[in-house]
């Protein structure tokens, strides 16, 4: 069968990869891909945009059996849509389904009609109405842009000062466009951050291993929001019984409310948990797998992932069974200089032969002749496998000390908060 995968970084050049695995995977195209997709596999420029005439001439023409769509923007945008009326198979929630990352007041909403643990919130579309409610609640923040926002529409105050100046980037500043004429305000959570990606036909759930991300740009947590620099997986703290939790009082009646309001969800349901104890409180939804968890834990499933998807989409997923991998998988970003502000692309990237027995997905990078170059803010990532995290750590830093373009950094401490010594 021929797939197709939509998108251009990390994440869906391991989906690519694992899905060429299975027996029954002809040719794969990417679009647009990068250029580690590139040879690998076939890239195709196509306009990701609506009305996706292009996709779907492409689907058409080249007669795909199956289309998974990474990135969130196509998916709120409704190509999943769009493609299924016209009969093809995809994997991926149409418009509606995407509401779930793509507005955070409807995520609330249907946390709140199906009981699933979150932080108490109000939403707001007025300075003045949000200023009233903060002032008769205690500090630290927590503000959110309602809309897409690529991960940066959070702010979080610690003191009403702080929160009052928030709300001016939302409704003077309007520093968020769009995404932030709504606004959500919720309690400030404790715990430790885990993703779980789920994959759903709509009923049944298929959990990956937890992983765990690390968002900010620099060591120790520090420096400003990216949209991920590194993740490890499994994660110690998370216990079966965390799992089940999860499986039973947040997917599940997610998916039953959705039902329940006659949208259908075929896909990733990616959970931003934040646990404390015994206890699991969702953050935030995706309507998609996480980029860089993708690159992480797709490594550890052992099974056939075209025909999980395929199962998926033709809601059959209750009776496939897939494995995970005993041991760990650490993955390191390698980043552009400058990252997450502005930096340089057209860099040259070297040693990339000299890579041991670490998996490369490439992010922003395309090829030139025989040469790769950079091409975005989150470069590479390396990925590594082994019987333990602390061996996977080593494994995955010895390859990306094998790496090297001008102005490239990475975090040093990726994985570290998930060894025994370290504080989760
Ligand atoms: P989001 O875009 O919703 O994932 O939020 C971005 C980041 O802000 C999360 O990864 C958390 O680190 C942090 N965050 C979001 N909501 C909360 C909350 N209610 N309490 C504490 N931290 C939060
Ligand atoms: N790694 C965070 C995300 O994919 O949203």
């Amino acid at each position: 069968m021929k797939i197709l995968v939509i998108g251009s970084g990390g994440r869906e050049h391991a989906i690519a990869w694992k899905l060429a695995q299975s027996p029954n995977a002809g040719a794969i195209f990417v679009a647009p891909g990068n250029g580690g997709t590139d040879g690998a596999f076939t890239n195709v420029p196509l306009a990701l945009e609506p009305p996706f005439e292009e996709v779907l001439a492409f689907i058409e023409k080249e007669r795909i059996g199956l289309t998974v769509i990474g990135p969130e923007k196509p998916l709120v945008d409704g190509m999943a849509d769009v493609l299924r009326a016209k009969g093809h198979r995809v994997f991926g929630p149409g418009k509606a389904g995407a509401r779930l990352e793509g507005s955070k007041s409807f995520a609330k909403e249907i946390m709140k009609a199906a009981g699933v643990p979150t932080a108490a919130y109000e939403s707001f579309t007025s300075r003045e109405k949000a200023l009233a409610w903060l002032k008769g609640r205690p500090g630290p923040y927590v503000l959110k842009a309602d809309g897409l926002a690529a991960g940066k529409g959070v702010i979080i105050a610690e003191d009403l000062a702080a929160a009052e100046a928030a709300l001016d980037e939302y409704f003077v500043k309007h520093a968020f466009g769009a995404a932030g004429t709504t606004l959500v305000i919720e309690d400030f959570l404790r715990g430790y951050e885990v993703s779980i990606l789920a994959i759903t036909d709509g009923t049944a759930v298929k959990l990956l291993p937890a992983s765990q991300d690390h968002k900010r740009a620099r060591d120790n947590d520090e420096g400003p929001n990216t949209g991920g620099m590194g993740v490890y997986s499994p994660v110690p703290p998370v216990t079966e019984a965390h799992l089940d939790q999860v499986r039973d009082r947040v997917l599940l009646p997610t998916l039953a409310e959705l039902r329940r309001r006659g949208i259908p969800y075929c896909g990733v349901l990616y959970a931003g948990l934040m646990i404390e104890g015994d206890r699991v409180n969702v953050v935030e939804f995706n309507a998609r797998f996480g980029d860089p968890e993708t690159e992480c834990v797709l490594p550890l499933l052992d099974g056939d992932l075209l025909e999980i998807f395929l199962a998926a989409t033709e809601g059959r997923l209750a009776g496939v069974d897939f494995r995970v991998e005993h041991g760990a998988s650490c993955t390191v970003i390698l980043a552009s200089g400058g990252y997450p502000g502005a930096y340089q692309n057209g860099k040259e990237i070297k040693g990339l032969e000299n890579v041991n027995d670490s998996l490369v997905f490439h992010a922003g990078t395309k090829k030139a002749g025989d040469k790769t170059l950079s091409a975005g803010g989150r470069v590479l990532a390396v990925t590594h496998k082994a019987s333990d995290l602390g061996r996977a750590i080593q494994g995955a830093y010895a390859d990306v000390d094998r790496i090297h373009f001008e102005g490239g950094f990475c975090r040093r401490d990726i994985g570290k908060k998930g060894l025994p010594q370290g504080a989760s």
